[in-house]
């Protein structure tokens, strides 16, 4: 089986064209907090895929974005959709930010890349995030569930999770963890990330023969200052 690279990579720019909502939908998100951010703010892309439209709308705003990503195809891609963004083939769970960064970004991002590592691992990426993300300043994580053929959502395990689920999207075989609202509102909480919106909305994806319906939402957070 693929891994989530090697599926990701597959995948290439098929992935910004399997749902035009999706990206109106991300895009919408990425533009309200844009405009929430001081000129040149710091932001910080996690699993910035092709680029379009989290980084492209953070960098039109003229903010200094900064995404990451495992797959070399999608970094290629962002670069040359987004010329004022820096673009770096990185492992999230690995990655460290230079030094005098860390707790000067004024947002960091997460839209729909924390469905491919562990609940363990979305642990250690939100308690991540509150090191390197400055007081007062935003964290998105952009998260959702696919839903069952007949529209309702699937069963969570008791924890609320489903973790790392075998599944194929968009034709590709992938790795996913899904969580209910509520153990995301838990986890943001623990770490001191205040909940200011959540952002909800049914996606259509079609692509690699396939349609999914994704229930999509976005948490918008601050820092707690206290
Ligand atoms: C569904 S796409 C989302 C892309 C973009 N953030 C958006 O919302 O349009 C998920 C991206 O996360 C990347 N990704 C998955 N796991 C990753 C990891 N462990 N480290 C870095 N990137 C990862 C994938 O390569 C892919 O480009």
């Amino acid at each position: 089986m693929p891994s989530n690279e090697e599926a990701y990579d597959n995948l290439r720019a098929t992935f910004q064209e399997s749902s035009s909502e999706n990206i109106a939908h991300c895009r919408a998100v990425c533009e309200e907090i844009a405009g929430m951010l001081s000129p040149g703010t710091n932001v910080l892309d996690i699993g910035c895929g092709t680029g379009v439209p989290v980084a492209e709308t953070f960098a039109k705003a003229g903010h200094n974005v900064t995404g990451i990503d495992f797959s070399q195809t999608m970094v290629d891609l962002a670069q040359r959709q987004v010329p004022k963004g820096s673009f770096i083939k990185a492992d999230m769970r690995m990655y460290e930010p230079p030094a005098n960064l860390v707790g000067q970004y004024g947002a960091i991002i997460a839209s729909n890349s924390l469905y491919y590592v562990s609940v363990d691992e979305t642990v250690t990426m939100v308690q991540r995030f509150t090191n390197w993300i400055k007081d007062g300043g935003v964290v998105v994580i952009g998260c959702g569930i696919i839903l069952l053929p007949n529209g309702e959502v699937p069963p969570f395990d008791e924890s609320g999770w489903k973790d790392s689920v075998e599944t194929t999207f968009l034709g590709q075989k992938v790795t996913l963890t899904f969580g209910t609202m509520d153990v995301w509102k838990k986890l943001l909480e623990k770490f001191g990330l205040r909940l200011v919106k959540i952002d909800t909305k049914d996606i259509t994806f079609n692509g690699g023969g396939e349609q999914h319906i994704v229930r999509k939402s976005y948490l918008i957070t601050r820092k707690s200052t206290d």
